[in-house]
């Protein structure tokens, strides 16, 4: 059986065009050509400054550019030449019904099916299509149908499943030293073949192979589980405020238990990005598709969860700051949000918490001063349009180029996403900026809050008991 030489990529997006960055600088021997029909996300592949931060990313995308790795838009032609063919595409949750309680939604696979007819048109040769996107369980054999209905005659296809679990902002090391790949399917050789391009760099006890519903279903369960424990430490947060309990402490209190462990238990305004939400909503539409509406309740409870998060600390930010001055809301008040990417590491916006946060904020009448260090201000400005629809002000928003500038003024402060930098920050220049009493709301448990109270400041952090000092 002939070796991998040439792959093929449909979609150069936050997971196609670092993918294949890594597998170019791994495999010397193959030709990579990733392709997408957004001709400016092309030329931003070719240029100096690349359409998706990563760290590591510019380095490894600017050294493999010259040898093995191409950005396209001639989508048909690297089809032709490929042996291997991931499909990287887009699979967002399709819009809900009107009128449907449910929290369930089925991925829009119409970009999917866009991609394997046409593979099935312009492919003269056998060809590996390989699944990347998330998908739900049968798409796979979806695929499947369609190049055979739609193929050549005499064009051989093998459909496998190959889903991906980097997180963003760490893209490149999780794609240098995967904790797993599973490779579903049914046909061996194939699955040979894609497993021969991943033991380049992955050990082999690492490469799983299963069959395609396997596959499917544990990407899904796997952000499902990741999801639900965010919102269980979230759950516990919120008795944590209730009773005296500390969240750190309660969190390294189960983490030590080695069953459980210390990762992802960090308490927070609940998670965002582009994938938990709307897995999460998939696996509940798969549940309710097979007539179990209890397995349903069960993963819609981790995404009411989620929101439940939100609402409480924004009604806390409401009950402490209206307490004194007599002042109802937060009319006229400034706030200073620090961060605004779903998490830390990444300019990435998509489910962000802090855009809810902000439009609860305006709705009650507060002026918004937003520092990221990674989102661009018109994405931040764009994002609150959108969410306008609900009556944002966005007059009453500035965003700012740096951490003290949007504290200068502010009444309250909120910290929005967990970035480090916000920990070295002068706290002490930053109280004379303020108007006082000034206020601290730590949404992602990241500041000393213990400083933050000797220096005079009212703070309130998701999961501790709340302390005032006026
Ligand atoms: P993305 O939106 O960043 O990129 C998708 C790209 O596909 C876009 O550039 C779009 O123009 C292109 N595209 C869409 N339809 C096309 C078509 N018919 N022909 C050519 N190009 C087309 O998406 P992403 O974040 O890279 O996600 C891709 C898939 O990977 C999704 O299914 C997602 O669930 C999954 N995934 C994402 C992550 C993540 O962290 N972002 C992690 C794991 C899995
Ligand atoms: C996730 C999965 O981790 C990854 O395997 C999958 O391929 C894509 O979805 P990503 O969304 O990039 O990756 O980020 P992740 O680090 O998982 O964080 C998701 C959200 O949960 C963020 O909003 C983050 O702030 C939040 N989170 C994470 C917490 O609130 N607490 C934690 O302990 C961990």
């Amino acid at each position: 059986t002939d070796r991998i030489t040439s792959i093929c990529c449909i979609g150069a997006g936050y997971v196609g065009g670092p993918t294949c960055a890594v597998i170019a600088a791994k495999c010397p021997e193959i030709r990579i050509t990733v392709v997408d029909r957004d001709p400016d996300r092309i030329s931003a592949w070719n240029s100096d400054s690349l359409p998706v931060y990563e760290p590591g990313l510019d380095a490894l995308v600017k050294r493999q550019r010259n040898t093995n790795l191409t950005f396209s838009t001639d989508i048909d032609r690297a089809i032709d030449q490929a042996q291997l063919i991931f499909i990287a595409v887009n699979t967002p949750p399709m819009p809900h019904t009107h009128g449907s309680s449910s929290m369930g939604a089925k991925p829009d696979l119409s970009a999917v099916s866009e991609c394997a007819r046409r593979i099935a048109r312009v492919s003269l040769t056998d060809k590996i299509v390989v699944a990347k996107s998330t998908v739900p369980c049968g798409a796979c054999a979806t695929i499947a149908g369609m190049l055979r209905d739609n193929g050549q005659k005499g064009v051989g296809f093998s459909v496998l499943s190959n889903p991906e679990f980097l997180s963003e902002g760490t893209a490149v090391r999780d794609l240098l030293h995967p904790d797993r790949v599973l490779i579903g399917g049914d046909d061996r050789v194939a699955q040979d073949k894609l497993k021969a391009v991943y033991m380049h760099w992955v050990p082999e006890p690492r490469i799983l192979t299963m069959n395609t519903w396997s596959s499917e279903l544990a990407k899904l369960a796997s952000n499902a589980m990741l999801a639900q424990r965010v919102s269980s430490i979230n759950s516990i947060s919120a008795v944590c405020e209730a009773v005296g309990a500390d969240i750190a402490e309660v969190a390294r209190g189960c983490g030590s238990d080695e069953r459980i462990g210390q990762k992802f238990l960090r308490p927070s305004l609940g998670f965002g990005g582009s994938c938990f939400h709307k897995d999460i909503a998939s696996l509940i539409w798969l549940s309710e598709s097979l007539g179990l509406p209890e397995v349903a309740e069960y993963w819609h409870q981790v995404l009411a969860l989620n929101r439940f998060q939100i609402k409480r600390f924004v009604a806390r930010i409401l009950a402490d700051t209206s307490r004194e001055g007599g002042l109802s809301g937060l009319g006229g008040r400034r706030v200073a949000c620090l961060g605004f990417a779903f998490k830390e590491g990444t300019g990435d916006t998509r489910n962000t918490p802090a855009a809810d946060v902000c439009c609860e904020l305006l709705r009650n009448g507060a002026k918004l001063s937003i520092y990221d260090p990674r989102v661009p201000r018109h994405h931040i400005v764009d994002k609150l349009a959108m969410s306008a629809a609900s009556n944002c002000d966005i007059d009453s928003v500035s965003v700012c180029s740096d951490a003290y500038s949007a504290i200068a003024g502010s009444d309250i402060v909120v910290v929005l996403t967990a970035w480090s930098e916000f920990r070295q920050i002068d706290w002490e220049q930053a109280l004379k900026l303020m108007s006082q009493p000034a206020y601290v709301f730590d949404g992602q448990v990241v500041l000393d809050h213990g400083r933050l109270e000797q220096l005079g400041f009212n703070v309130f952090s998701i999961g501790r008991a709340h302390v005032t000092t006026q």
